[in-house]
């Protein structure tokens, strides 16, 4: 199974993220979080940041939405070139549709989930998405704890995303370090999101190549 690591740009410079850009070569995707001020207390970038950050960076955007009414947004973040596009289950009316549109656009469809939104709803249409974000965190802020207690959540969803061979990445956010990405690895995760540990290292190459040996170790990974 391969092992991407997407380091999130919450934690780089915000000041100089063209340069922050050129420290993580060597990473899969570069994960932007869109916040709004209203589904988290926190606010980002919004789609004209997203479009400038897609047309200076070597790696593909991972945009994860963290907004109120995805609906009528997240097509709008499609259509700045994102590579993907993932926003909340908790945010959207229709998650289908949604993903459906994103699709339609050209962008790869993600749904996230906060710790406390459960799995089994989309445990049967996982084939509408092409990835599902378990968030490892509440959503909002870098820095925080890794949650473990989400760690069932995962494993239910690569008994699924693996029992029926769909192609569908399952990526963490929140927390990933060296010793928490075992435990995700092994309970399922393929994508893992790490915003402070890869950006505020003196060695964000070294801190990635790191991160990918420890996911890479786990029993999944095989
Ligand atoms: C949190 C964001 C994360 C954040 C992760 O709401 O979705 O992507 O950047 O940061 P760390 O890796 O520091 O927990
Ligand atoms: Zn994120």
């Amino acid at each position: 199974m391969p092992i991407r690591i997407n380091p999130s740009i919450l934690s780089a410079d915000f000041a100089n993220l063209e340069r922050e850009l050129g420290r993580i070569s060597t990473a899969d995707l570069v994960h932007v979080d869109v916040m709004d001020n209203h589904f988290v207390p926190n606010l980002t970038f919004g789609q004209q940041m997203v479009r400038r950050l897609g047309e200076i960076s070597a790696l593909p955007l991972d945009v994860h939405l963290m907004i109120d009414d995805p609906d009528r947004w997240a097509p709008e973040f499609a259509e700045t070139g994102a590579y993907s596009v993932t926003f909340h289950a908790e945010a959207a009316a229709d998650a289908v549709a949604l993903a459906r549109r994103l699709r339609s656009i050209g962008a790869r469809a993600g749904i996230a989930l906060k710790p406390g939104t459960p799995a089994e709803p989309f445990l049967e249409i996982l084939d509408e998405f092409d990835q599902v974000l378990v968030m490892t965190v509440e959503p909002g802020f870098g820095g925080q704890e890794f949650m473990e207690s989400t760690m069932p959540k995962l494993r239910a969803l690569r008994e699924r995303v693996s029992g029926a061979a769909l192609d569908v990445w399952l990526q963490v956010d929140g927390g990933i370090n060296e010793r928490t990405i075992a435990i995700a690895a092994d309970a399922g995760a393929d994508t893992f999101v790490a915003g402070s540990s890869v950006f505020l290292s003196d060695d964000p190459l070294d801190r990635i190549a790191s991160l990918h040996a420890a996911a890479s170790a786990s029993a999944h990974a095989h």
